[in-house]
């Protein structure tokens, strides 16, 4: 009897504090799956990029790709913590990537700088998102990743310039 009121005096204040986490999951799910998109990109990029800055950006794009398979886990996973399915749009994931370009390095390198713009942008607003819906976790993670996001854009930029 007493451990029945504590579970649910427990549920109830865990509600109170987060009564909605669906809004949270959704932002980490389009999250995830740029994650994994970009992912994808960045190590075409390491296969393929040709001329003079080829090993520069081979070894910066291994460190990314590195990083963002590592994260993608981490978002997979809060995901699960907060009770929702964890999934990639496999639609989405590879919308506007085409096995066949044919790239000159510089393209390469305005391509995943965009995209880590992007990616950073969503973030932030999930950090937003996070801290309305009582979910600080969540809001360290996003954090964490736009501030990747923002280091590698900055990389990017500064490769490209
Ligand atoms: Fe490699």
């Amino acid at each position: 009897m007493t451990i029945t009121l504590k579970h649910s005096q427990h549920s109830e204040n865990a509600k109170a504090v987060n009564p909605d986490v669906t809004p949270v999951a959704d932002a980490l799910t389009d999250v995830l799956t740029d994650t994994y998109r970009l992912v994808l990109k960045t190590h075409a990029c390491h296969w393929n990029v040709v001329g003079p800055i080829f090993y520069p950006i081979h070894q910066m794009t291994e460190e990314h790709y590195t990083d963002m398979f590592a994260a993608a886990d981490v978002l997979a996973e809060r995901i699960r913590a907060l009770g929702k399915r964890a999934s990639v749009n496999p639609v989405r994931m590879i919308d506007g990537l085409d096995p066949d370009a044919d790239l000159a390095a510089d393209e390469m390198v305005r391509g995943l700088l965009s995209d880590h713009e992007t990616l950073s942008q969503r973030l932030y607003a999930l950090v937003e998102t996070a801290e309305i819906s009582g979910d600080p976790v969540t809001a360290d993670i996003a954090t964490e990743r736009a501030a990747f996001h923002d280091k590698a854009a900055w990389m990017l930029r500064a490769t490209a310039a």
